[in-house]
């Protein structure tokens, strides 16, 4: 049976996996995969990595030395792999999509939250306090979504907003005919919208697409949701615009700097990050710790497509999830839009 090293593995993983799994041995590991750590993978077919491990460089070239050559991340980004240094000496796959009913549903459940107060009115009534002062809300009903990027995610949670009744203003580079929904510029969908909800990519154009600016010309009393990035958001224009009451409150999922903080308990330490810690002080501001795809079902889409990956793998075929180096270096050498494998 090929063995498989599976770093930063929880227990929500490996119950996951577990029942998904019957043909391989997976060795799970705590630890993050990083240059300290890649030891653990010697002696194993593959490595199964999450968001926080480190594939750099020097990560890659001991997995080469191993005789790795297949890294199976069970996650969709890959910011956190070196894939030039990757390219011809280990495979990477990803899974691309799990489930955008998770973040959507996930984006919902915090605006619902935030607006009816229910982070506080459930530490109240644990308390048998049942006065209701401060805990008025507004409907949803009739209120303006802008919201940023209209893929898989931004259209389950459009249709979300839809059955509440919300207009839905949206804005995409590359704008969907099949949508009934009116696509604007960022700034008319900044000034015109109730609540913002970001659900792009981070990258270069994107980093920091919420700004001193663009809060400058949102409506007063916004409420901003971001379940996508957190680089998406300046933090600290962000915390301006709370601290000013220009923006009403913010649901957050993701923290820019969520890297060495998020996914860990850290309630015994002393928290060094300063915006962070005003954030998560204010009544306004509800965050979880990027916990939008947590759902049984995404889990389970997770540990099926990584498994299934992983035997395209060792029955030398097609590896359709495949990151694949040449095509972002030279989009018509792509070999994956010939059904042929990176390398
Ligand atoms: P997708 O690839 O289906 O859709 C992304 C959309 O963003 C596309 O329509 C694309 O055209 C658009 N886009 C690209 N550049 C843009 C720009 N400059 N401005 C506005 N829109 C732009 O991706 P999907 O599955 O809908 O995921 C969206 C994001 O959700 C991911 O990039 C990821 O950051 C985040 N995510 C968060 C999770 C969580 O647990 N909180 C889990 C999974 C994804």
């Amino acid at each position: 049976m090929k063995k498989i090293a599976f770093f930063d593995a929880k227990t929500y993983d490996i119950m996951t996996f577990n029942s998904v799994n019957k043909d391989y041995e997976i060795h799970y590991f705590e630890d993050k995969l990083n240059i300290n750590t890649v030891i653990l993978a010697k002696g194993m077919d593959a490595v199964c990595a999450f968001v926080n491990d480190d594939v750099s460089k020097k990560v890659l070239d001991k997995l080469d030395e191993y005789g790795i050559h297949l890294v199976a991340l069970r996650c969709a980004g890959f910011n956190n792999v070196d894939i030039e240094a990757a390219y011809k000496k280990v495979h990477i796959v990803r899974v691309p999509a799990y489930s955008p009913y998770a973040v959507a549903e996930h984006a919902m459940a915090l605006l619902l939250s935030l607006n009816r107060k229910i982070h506080k009115a459930y530490l109240r009534t644990r308390e048998f306090n049942f006065n209701i002062q401060g805990l008025t809300g507004f409907d949803l009903f009739g209120k303006t979504v802008g919201v940023i990027g209209t893929g898989k995610i931004g259209v389950a949670f459009i249709n979300i907003c839809k059955g509440f009744g919300m207009n839905v203003l949206a804005y995409d580079p590359f704008p969907r005919n099949d949508l009934d929904v009116s696509y604007v510029s960022v700034d008319e969908l900044v000034k015109e919208s109730d609540i913002i909800s970001l659900h792009c990519p981070l990258t270069n154009e994107t980093k920091h697409i919420i700004n001193k600016d663009t809060i400058s010309k949102m409506k007063q009393g916004v409420i901003i949701v971001n379940t996508s990035r957190g680089a998406l958001v300046d933090s600290q224009a962000l915390l301006q615009g709370l601290k000013d009451k220009k923006i009403l409150g913010a649901c957050l999922d993701v923290y820019e700097e969520e890297a060495n903080l998020f996914f860990e308990d850290n309630s015994s330490e002393i928290i060094q990050d300063d915006i962070l810690s005003l954030l998560i002080s204010l009544p306004n501001v509800i965050m979880t710790s990027h916990q939008g795809y947590l759902t049984k079902e995404a889990l389970e889409n997770i540990a099926e497509t990584t498994l299934n990956n992983i035997t395209l793998y060792f029955k030398d075929e097609y590896l359709e999830n495949e990151i694949c180096y040449r095509c972002k270096k030279n989009p018509s050498g792509c070999m994956a839009k010939r059904n042929k494998n990176c390398f």
